[in-house]
């Protein structure tokens, strides 16, 4: 198959070029930009979220975690919806479907009431736009009811599907806040409503930074407030909530759009591999640029080709087997930490975590200036393995436990 058309795929019935897509963001925020984006390889684009509602925003609005080197791991905004005029929005989603007519093209809407709702979906429809995303979720709306107060109250969550339901016939997406338990309860109510497909995850409330002043940063005159969390921090959950909605009974077969912390192809293929159809980017590319497109589809191709996989449909939810309730998990066996002296540094690091995070299972050997293992002491939970700059230590196979003298 032409290598072009491998990353071809459905997604709610609708034919994408690849699964890659702009997640609704300021990297989406005007028609120059996803022009560009697209031009450059992106399967589509949801656009910036859209309404009446006119957001006033601070400054600064931005804030980050780092870990040694890296230029951050998680970031906050406290971004609402669009700032742009509705008309010249909807004008630049007319545009971009009628430039890229192979292109997945979403408009992301937020209603403050039913009515609301219907008329930004009749809009998007005569936009002549492929699908809608409902944005229920984002977490820093300044008004009460929007924003992820809707995606935590399933019956509201509900009845803006209906509301958005009776104003097109194109697939409908109800994007998902993770700031709650269950993402099932409101992902039902709104397949019920009418919804086509789920989106997950917008950002996760958060704080990420006081400073010594007592400034919860970003400092806006002094204050702050909660807001959204995102970026590689929030893979994990992210990946536990796609993974909930795929595997629960009564979505079974719902298209789902995965996003959170996605960086590079192996981030898209775990999103994958636990039920998401497509993907969707927002703050690697705020860090790196569209030009991430590039590793993703090579990557991806790659892999497929490797695997012998000819379609995306095939990756979809792979993993889901071996995601199991934890009493059923083998708790009769253990795997050993195994060390390549050729490879340790000797830098101590598994000793330490192990004598003071672990089971004092490693011993110091002063001598060689390498870690040994303690095999009676250690329970295999594989600390060491984990804390090693440099990847020395490796698993054994699995044995059974040594039964307690
Ligand atoms: C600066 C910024 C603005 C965002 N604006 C929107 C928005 O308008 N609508 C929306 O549904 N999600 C919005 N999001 C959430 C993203 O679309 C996405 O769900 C979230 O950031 C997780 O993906 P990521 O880790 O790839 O960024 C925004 C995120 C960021 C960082």
């Amino acid at each position: 198959m032409k290598r072009e058309r491998m990353l071809e795929t459905t997604f709610c019935g609708i034919t994408c070029e690849n699964p890659f897509l702009l997640s609704s963001s300021c990297i989406a925020g005007n028609e120059e930009m996803v022009d560009r984006a697209l031009a450059m390889g992106w399967g589509g684009a949801v656009f910036k979220t859209i309404g009446f509602y006119h957001p006033e925003e601070v400054s600064p609005r931005f804030d980050a975690i780092d870990k040694e080197g890296a230029s951050f791991v998680g970031f906050r905004n406290l971004e609402q919806i669009s700032d742009h005029p509705l008309e010249e929005n909807l004008e630049a989603l007319y545009q971009l479907k009628k430039k890229f007519p192979e292109k997945l093209i979403v408009s992301s809407i937020m209603g403050q009431t039913e009515e609301e709702w219907t008329r930004l979906a009749e809009m998007s429809t005569q936009a002549g736009v492929d699908m809608i995303e409902c944005n229920f979720s984002c977490p820093q709306m300044a008004k009460e009811k929007m924003g992820s107060d809707v995606g935590v109250d399933a019956e509201l969550v509900n009845r803006y599907c209906q509301a958005v339901r009776k104003g097109t016939d194109l697939p409908v997406l109800a994007k998902m806040t993770p700031n709650l338990a269950d993402m099932t309860v409101p992902a039902k109510a709104a397949i019920a409503g009418g919804a086509d497909g789920l989106a997950a995850i917008n950002t996760v409330k958060c704080i990420t930074t006081v400073d010594l002043q007592h400034h919860v940063l970003p400092d806006i005159g002094g204050y702050s407030s909660v807001s959204g969390y995102s970026g590689k921090a929030v893979k994990p959950i992210a990946l536990r909530f796609i993974r909930d909605m795929a595997a629960c009974k009564e979505l079974q077969g719902t298209p789902i759009s995965g996003m959170g912390g996605i960086e590079n192809w192996h981030d898209a293929m775990e999103f994958f591999s636990l039920g998401a159809g497509t993907v969707q980017v927002t703050t690697s590319v705020m860090q790196y640029g569209y030009r991430i497109i590039d590793d993703l589809i090579d990557g991806l191709c790659f892999y497929m080709q490797e695997k012998k996989v000819q379609s995306v449909h095939e990756l979809v939810g792979s993993a889901l087997p071996n995601v199991v309730e934890s009493d059923v998990l083998d708790r009769h066996s253990m795997v050993y930490p195994v060390w390549n002296y050729d490879t340790c540094i000797g830098c101590g690091r598994c000793y330490i975590s192990c004598q003071d995070g672990g089971h004092q299972a490693i011993y110091w050997n002063r001598e060689l200036r390498k870690p040994q293992l303690l095999g009676k002491q250690c329970v295999g939970c594989h600390l060491c393995k984990l804390v090693c700059p440099v990847q020395a230590i490796h698993s054994s196979k699995r044995v059974a436990k040594r039964m307690p003298a």
